[in-house]
């Protein structure tokens, strides 16, 4: 069958990885001698875009991706554009347009790569983070000049909004998940100490979720205590979900410590399948290191594989798998993981894997 993919490569490395990612995409169709297409269709939204037409995206952007099978997507936020107006306009916009209110990022160590977490008890980290993906610190309520004042006495104000319905959701598909994997347990994180309303709302309702699945373990934490035990006990660990701002900050400090962000693969997913979900790496455009064709593609390359696994075709989805930790296990490595190889030669060499049945 004929997957209809919607390409938004956006800005920095966002290009470049999903170029990358797109090869692979490519040898994995023509292998496939006719059994299934990619029909991608390229989005030219990002900062270039803005400073051009005064708008991240089409108006009508949102609508434009409803009808595709899935969302391929780089990076967004480039140097002469606010990070704030190139969030909400691109990345955003479409994750809270489309309902993606589950964004999953698993964090693995791959072969070859070296760790930044050493930890007697641990050979292999398999965390999944679930990130609430459609409201909390991001639902975007607040403003500017509340104090009705100007310059130094500004008053601005930010609130995070938690619906039951949102918190209900996002633990529900925690759970489910849990329950697919070896180790069933899932751990909670909140700062219901401090924050005593939405917080609050969320541990009552991971609360009265856990009582229907009495086989799954569950844990509850503060979000600064769990910072620390990523690193003292993360052998504690298996599916975590946090709200939106928590679960953003703590799958950084997950890929850190599984060797870098460049290897962290995410997906925005609407579980009820609607409307379509989106793939794209954790990590960011990457202004510093734009241009140079050394972006790590392993994250975006790892995305793809999350996006086949969605569309069905998970033998597909397990061989990219295969393919990239073959490739890290053969020293095969870009610059932030110690290595000295480019963008294109892990591609090429990820390909090669590929082929090899
Ligand atoms: P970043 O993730 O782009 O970069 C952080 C550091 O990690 C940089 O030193 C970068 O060189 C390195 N890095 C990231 N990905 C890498 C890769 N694939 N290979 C090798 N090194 C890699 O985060 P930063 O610098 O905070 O943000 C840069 C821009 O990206 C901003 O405009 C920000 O708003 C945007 N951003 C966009 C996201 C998205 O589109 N989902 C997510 C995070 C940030
Ligand atoms: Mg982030």
């Amino acid at each position: 069958r004929n997957y209809r993919i919607a390409v938004i490569p956006g800005d920095g490395i966002g290009i470049e990885v999903v170029d990358a990612g797109l090869h692979v995409l490519d040898y994995l169709a023509n292998e496939s001698n006719g059994d299934f297409t990619f029909e991608t269709d390229f989005f030219p939204w990002g900062c270039e875009y803005y400073l051009e037409n005064g708008k991240m995206m089409d108006e009508d952007g949102v609508e434009k991706l409803s009808d595709y099978d899935a969302i391929y997507f780089g990076a967004v936020g480039f140097p002469g554009v606010p990070d704030h107006v190139s969030l909400w306009g691109l990345r955003l916009a479409i994750c809270q347009g489309l309902d993606q209110w589950a964004n999953i990022r698993p964090v693995e160590f791959l072969p070859g790569v070296p760790r930044r977490l050493n930890h007697p008890d641990v050979d292999n980290l398999n965390w999944i983070l679930v990130r609430e993906n459609s409201e909390g610190e991001y639902s975007g309520v607040g403003g500017r000049n509340f104090s009705g004042r100007e310059g130094s006495n500004e008053v601005a104000v930010q609130s995070a909004l938690f619906t039951e319905k949102g918190c209900e959701r996002i633990i529900r598909f925690a759970f489910d998940l849990a329950r697919t994997r070896k180790r069933k347990k899932v751990t909670s994180v909140t700062k219901s100490n401090a924050q005593q309303y939405g917080m609050v709302l969320w541990d009552e309702v991971f609360a009265r979720v856990s009582k229907e699945y009495p086989d799954v373990e569950t844990d509850q934490w503060l979000v600064d205590a769990m910072a620390a035990q990523f690193v003292l006990h993360p052998e504690e660990l298996e599916v975590v979900v946090a709200s939106n701002l928590f679960a953003d900050i703590l799958s950084d400090l997950g890929s850190a410590l599984a060797g870098s962000l460049g290897i962290a693969a995410s997906a925005n997913l609407n579980p009820v399948k609607r409307t379509p979900s989106m793939f794209e790496s954790v990590h960011g455009s990457a202004p510093d290191i734009a241009g140079k064709g050394i972006a790590n593609p392993i994250g975006t390359i790892g995305s793809a594989a999350l996006m086949l696994d969605h569309l069905g075709l998970s033998e597909e989805a397990s061989r990219i798998n295969q393919a990239i930790e073959e490739t890290t296990r053969q020293g095969i490595l870009t610059r932030d993981l110690g290595g000295t190889h480019n963008t294109a030669e892990i591609t090429d060499a990820i390909i090669k894997n590929l082929s090899k049945r």
